[in-house]
């Protein structure tokens, strides 16, 4: 019998405690024993609850039963999680999260503590929601070099990205459509600016890389700058706007960047819409793997959850492992090269064509246009915008 705590009961900490429930037995199968939860914390009240006798406010209570052997971090952010992890780990309880904030800033010395004492520190969930992919790169894909993986890591931002694309909605009408449906918080924050895009590119890149990241040098823009004309120019160029995190290594050093990009329709990336998510791994003998499905949400995420549960329960899970560097192993994103949409508001396209080469111009209004550029490195880039008259704005092209 394992005997789990869950911490926190959210919308993830209940999906957890419901998955454990409805899939009782098949689970007792797979995991070759029954899998109860003897606790749940949480500093709120929910009286009526049927499991309500399992409540319990004192993490103590968990920390100090010798019966619990595994413990689901579902609390988020990088505080009170951070020092629960760590006690419960110290402890010889593996603990399993979908917490990509805190392996994010903390998944190295974690690791490390829960490799000292003998258990797992198991984080499926905290990428791609439901999406199995820590797994297939930890373990399927041990075999190949990773250089490079990319793709759609945030739901909240794909939603209202297609509502833009597909319905003509704003920004902030679509962002009010996705609170309304419960896929955007109050405070959308984090989504929209990129912020949990960014915290789950800095796990894949660590974990396929071997290196920890720091999530706060990685550069970062969100969608809020993106307007209905920029959808417009990119429908007219045959591409979408996403927002893309993108990781890849360059010899010893790592490069990592979220950001809206222009994804050409011929991508499979372009046809991911709504909260899906989609993630290309790109491998020295596979080639390109893609992950797709639902990259949030309650039973999607509490799926990843219960699945790591089940692995710590059997013991099998192989030990993940990246390092702290002490030297910054991160690419400036100014050497960086990209191809650019670009538009601009001046009438002068004999000056853009000689500051940017033989450029195809697009036009959708009246008083600007748009164009791509070749491959330039940011600082290229910038230097050449800064003499453009009428720039308006840059967006980063998906080769
Ligand atoms: N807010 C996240 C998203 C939830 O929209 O993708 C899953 O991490």
């Amino acid at each position: 019998m394992t005997k789990v705590a869950i911490l926190g009961f959210g919308t993830v900490g209940s999906g957890v405690y419901e998955v454990l429930k409805t899939n009782k037995s098949g689970i007792e199968k797979r995991a070759g024993q029954p899998v109860e939860v003897k606790y749940i914390l949480d500093i709120r009240d929910f009286p009526g609850h049927p499991a309500s006798k399992l409540f319990t406010k004192n993490f103590d209570d968990i920390l100090n039963d010798d019966e619990i052997s595994v413990a689901a971090e579902v609390i988020g952010g990088a505080k009170i999680a951070y020092e629960f992890t760590k006690k419960l780990l110290e402890a010889g309880k593996s603990v399993v999260t979908s917490n990509k904030e805190l392996v994010a800033t903390h998944g190295a010395e974690l690791l490390e503590i829960a490799e000292k004492n003998g258990v797992s520190y198991l984080f499926e969930a905290s990428v791609g929601g439901g999406i199995p992919i820590i797994h297939p790169i930890h373990q399927c894909l041990t075999a190949n070099e990773i250089s490079e993986i990319f793709g759609i890591l945030n739901g909240t931002t794909n939603y209202i990205l297609t509502q833009m694309i597909k319905n003509g909605k704003s920004f902030e009408a679509a962002l009010s459509t996705a609170q309304e449906l419960g896929y955007a918080e109050a405070n959308p924050e984090a989504d929209v600016e990129g912020i949990d895009a960014c915290r789950k590119i800095a796990i894949l890149a660590d974990l396929a890389f071997g290196k920890e990241l720091d999530p706060d040098k990685i550069y970062t823009e969100g969608i809020t700058n993106i307007e209905l004309t920029d959808v417009e120019y990119a429908e007219k160029l045959g591409s979408v706007i996403k927002l893309i995190g993108y990781c890849r290594r360059d010899g010893e050093r790592v490069f990592a960047r979220v950001s809206p990009m222009l994804v050409p329709k011929s991508s499979a990336l372009s046809g991911v819409d709504d909260v899906f998510n989609a993630i290309l791994v790109r491998g020295n003998a596979i080639g390109d793997a893609m992950f797709y499905g639902k990259g949030a949400g309650k039973l999607p995420t509490a799926s990843a959850v219960v699945s790591d549960i089940i692995d710590a329960a059997l013991g099998v899970s192989r030990p993940i492992k990246w390092v702290r560097t002490k030297n910054d192993i991160m690419e400036d994103i100014k050497s960086t090269k990209s191809i650019w949409f670009v538009r601009t508001d001046t009438k002068d396209k004999a000056y853009a064509k000689e500051l940017f080469g033989n450029v195809s111009f697009t036009e959708i209004k009246e008083d600007e246009f748009a164009f791509i550029t070749p491959l330039l490195t940011e600082k290229e880039l910038a230097e050449k915008t800064g003499k453009l008259n009428g720039f308006k704005k840059f967006i980063r092209v998906l080769e």
